[in-house]
């Protein structure tokens, strides 16, 4: 038994979050520059120092010792954390993962005595999907291990069954865009559809600094559907229509284009209630500094912006946000890696 390493990127949504909840199609994209790692150790022989995948901890950090052997351990580096999996707590994530892959890939001859160390990147509950990665990360380097490489499909599902445990009712987006790795046309129910990116595009990713759990943001629009049906309705439908329009331009290489549109789906966001001061401002402060357009990005409320900028506006816009209280801003290309 070897052990085996795998990765996740972090993904932005583009268009249609919060109405990809009510079957509208949504756009999302992977984001390279932050990544999930996890790292499948086999025991008994406790591991050396060197060979271990991340620095270790420092001694009295973990709850009990490295590697005894006969067991599985999880390692979580950026809590400070490692466990056993049968001491983890009931609704821990990265537990769930583990045990949904024991389960799918794991025979009676399957070792059960390894180390899963996980460690990201991702800013946490920020838009970014961190979770979606850490389990996708997890889920690949364990059925490589187990001898049962699963797809990009079967790892999407196992995802999305981790998601619940967090979200609630997630629409399914952020475990597949990441699982897939690619840009999505997402619809709910619907196998995905990854899309091709004709001519790569620049976006800057602003943070709030400000954490929105989506579970609430998600909670209150259905709450607000529960109300006025008719309205929400008619918001999701526009929404919808943003995004089937965004992939037709995006695979066209106009992606130039998509900045009213954008504008065009914040103001919907707005009106569904789940943006809020913080968001508004740094919308406001990448189109005064001469982005295409901007709008929020996932669940809302917090959590992160996106503008859409050219070579020669990236510097400017960027040093906007900032001013205007991002507390961090990512730059990505979107169809680099396509090329
Ligand atoms: O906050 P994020 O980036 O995980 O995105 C949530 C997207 C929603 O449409 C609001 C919810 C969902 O499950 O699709």
């Amino acid at each position: 038994m070897k052990p085996v390493r795998a990765s996740a990127p972090g993904k932005i949504i583009l268009f249609g979050e919060h109405a990809v909840v009510y079957g509208q199609p949504a756009l999302a994209v992977p984001v390279t520059q932050v990544q999930a790692e996890a790292w499948v150790q086999p025991h008994p022989s406790p591991p050396s120092p060197a060979s271990r995948p991340f620095p270790p901890l420092s001694a009295g950090e973990g709850e009990g010792e490295w590697g005894t052997g006969g067991e599985i351990w999880i390692d979580a580096q950026d809590l400070r954390r490692r466990y056993r999996l049968d001491a983890a707590r009931p609704n821990d994530p990265l537990a769930a993962a583990v045990r949904l892959v024991l389960d799918r890939c794991g025979g009676p001859q399957a070792p059960r005595a390894f180390t899963v160390a996980v460690r990201s990147t991702i800013p946490i509950a920020s838009g970014l999907g961190s979770g979606a990665a850490v389990s996708t990360a997890i889920v690949r380097a364990l059925s490589a291990f187990l001898g049962q490489p699963l797809t990009d499909a079967e790892v999407s599902a196992i995802v999305f069954e981790t998601e619940r445990w967090l979200h609630g009712t997630p629409s399914g987006i952020d475990n597949t865009v990441i699982a897939y790795a690619r840009p999505v046309y997402f619809v709910k129910g619907r196998p995905p559809e990854p899309f091709s990116v004709a001519a790569p595009f620049r976006l800057l990713i602003a943070d709030t600094g400000l954490p929105s759990p989506t579970r609430i943001t998600v909670g209150d629009v259905r709450a607000g559907w529960q109300r006025e049906p008719e309205r929400y309705n008619a918001l999701f439908e526009q929404v919808g229509q943003l995004a089937r329009t965004a992939r037709g331009l995006i695979e066209a290489g106009q992606a130039g284009a998509l900045g009213p549109l954008m504008i065009q789906n914040h103001d919907l966001l707005r009106a569904l209630g789940v943006s809020c001061q913080a968001l508004d401002a740094l919308v406001e402060a990448a189109q005064s500094a001469g982005a295409l357009g901007a709008k929020l990005s996932g669940g809302g409320r917090g959590g992160n912006m996106l503008a859409l900028v050219t070579d020669e506006t990236a510097a400017g816009v960027e040093a906007a946000l900032l001013r205007a209280g991002a507390k961090r801003v990512l730059g990505t290309i979107v169809g680099a890696e396509d090329r």
